[in-house]
């Protein structure tokens, strides 16, 4: 195969490199287009551009495939824990027991907040989207934390990243008890991540609080199902921010804010609103499908489609049986899953669906599972960027450790030419 790709413009030839991934995805490498020709690249919503090359993540979009470091997601899914699969993403490999405990001991020592976020948290309105007050605690976290911003060595970069990792998951758990109204929880060092996380969110004053194992399974599979997904919105933003070195907290916040979105994150949101819309409307799920299909009107069916995925989501897949099983064992009958189902079972048959390829998504069945464990409804996307935050955080260390430029992308100016203030149009 050529190893270059020629370019003819104004009767001259310039040659590119092709660059082959490990999986054999190619792409012309264009860092010299500008210098040797004066011209540059136009592709609105980075459809066809990569940023970066990436050792992390693996998506094939046509197949179904997700990959985290080489290994499968559901093998991830059923065999891992969180803790071990983000050290897998942020460091390359799965961790040895050894780097295991010390990865979770040195987690543990950053499990306190600063006092003072709680006063924060406070004076946020009780109608305040729990999402913007997660990406507003975690830039607070920077004054609280001013070390964390100047990590020009590994060492520096491993204490921030274990900091982050203590503190988001307990802001997060503060942020979940101020939607409901509960007294803040504590970290307690004794327990697993994904324990102290449940006792953290779910622990009442008045009650004896045990793990329930069918609980912090399920939340253990979703974070994990959710921890990194390659270069979409909210990780390039993260690479993006992180690449003007305004350091990982802040980088973060930026991500939590792009992932708050609707046709992102967000969408977990959207599907139970649209799935309990079409039960107070009497269940006629036709009537949805036939909306969605229609030009004239800006109803989609939320929790379809996907930018990459052209075929089943692989992590849906994961989700739908995790979503079934903790109904039957918490022992909810959901109508919504009904209706879910019944959506997901028209679409896959309908044309407009099968010739646009359009499969159920992650988000499609998250949200059925975080209603089950009655995690309010605004706080789905929140559960997300839980998830989301190894990926993340591998993502910003690679594009430290490879020492990328500024991201600064160009454009096509296209409005108007040089006036002068006072001249008539
Ligand atoms: N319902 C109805 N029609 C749809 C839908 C949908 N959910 N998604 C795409 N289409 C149609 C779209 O109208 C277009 O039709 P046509 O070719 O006739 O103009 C065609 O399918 C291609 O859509 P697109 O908007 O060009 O595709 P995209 O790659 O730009 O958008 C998407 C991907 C996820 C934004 C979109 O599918 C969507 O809005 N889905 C609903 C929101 C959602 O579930 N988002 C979660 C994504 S997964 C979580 C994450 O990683 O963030």
């Amino acid at each position: 195969m050529d190893k270059k790709i020629t370019l003819n413009f104004k009767e001259k030839e310039f040659e590119f490199p092709l660059i082959k991934g490990t999986e054999e995805e190619l792409g012309i490498d264009i860092k010299t287009l500008r210098a040797k020709t004066g011209l540059i690249t136009l592709d609105p919503g980075f459809k066809n551009t990569g940023s970066c090359v990436s050792n992390i993540t693996y998506l094939d979009g046509e197949d179904g495939i997700l990959r985290y470091r080489g290994y499968d997601i559901d093998d991830l899914a059923s065999n891992s824990s969180f803790i071990e699969v983000s050290f897998l993403l942020i460091f390359g490999e799965m961790p040895s027991s050894e780097q295991l405990n010390k990865f979770e001991n040195d987690i543990r020592k950053e499990s306190l907040v600063h006092e003072d976020i709680t006063s924060i948290l406070k004076s946020f309105p009780h109608g305040a989207h729990p999402m913007g007050v997660l990406a507003s605690l975690t830039s607070a976290l920077i004054s609280f934390n001013p070390g964390s911003v100047d990590v020009n060595s590994e060492d520096k970069m491993y204490h921030v990243i274990v900091q982050i990792i203590a503190k988001f998951s307990v802001i997060t758990s503060w942020v979940h008890r101020k939607v409901k109204g509960l007294p803040l929880n504590y970290s307690d060092n004794s327990l697993s991540y994904v324990e102290n996380l449940s006792q953290m969110m779910f622990r009442k004053p008045n009650e004896e609080y045990e793990n329930n194992h069918i609980i912090t399974s399920a939340l253990n599979k979703l974070l994990i199902l959710h921890a990194d997904h390659e270069q979409n919105c909210s990780t390039s933003t993260v690479r993006i921010v992180g690449s003007s070195e305004a350091g990982l907290f802040a980088s973060i916040s930026a991500g939590i804010s792009a992932l708050w979105g609707r046709l992102h994150g967000g969408a977990n949101q959207a599907v139970i609103e649209m799935l309990e819309l079409i039960k107070r409307d009497g269940g006629d799920t036709s009537k949805f499908m036939e909306m969605a299909k229609d030009k004239n009107h800006p109803f989609r069916l939320m929790g379809f489609g996907h930018r990459v995925y052209k075929n089943f989501d692989p992590r849906a897949k994961i989700i739908r049986k995790t979503a079934d099983d903790v109904l039957k064992n918490l022992g909810i009958e959901d109508p919504i899953l009904d209706i879910a189902k019944g959506l997901e079972r028209e679409a896959l048959n309908d044309k407009y669906f099968v010739d646009r390829k359009l499969y159920p998504n992650v988000d499609f069945y998250s949200g059925i599972i975080y209603r089950a464990l009655e995690i309010p409804t605004e706080m789905f996307t929140v559960m997300f960027a839980l998830g989301r935050l190894p990926g993340w955080i591998a993502q910003w260390r690679e594009m430290r450790l490879n020492k990328e430029p500024i991201g600064r992308p160009r454009q096509v100016y296209n409005g108007s030419r040089l006036r002068k203030v006072g001249t008539k149009l």
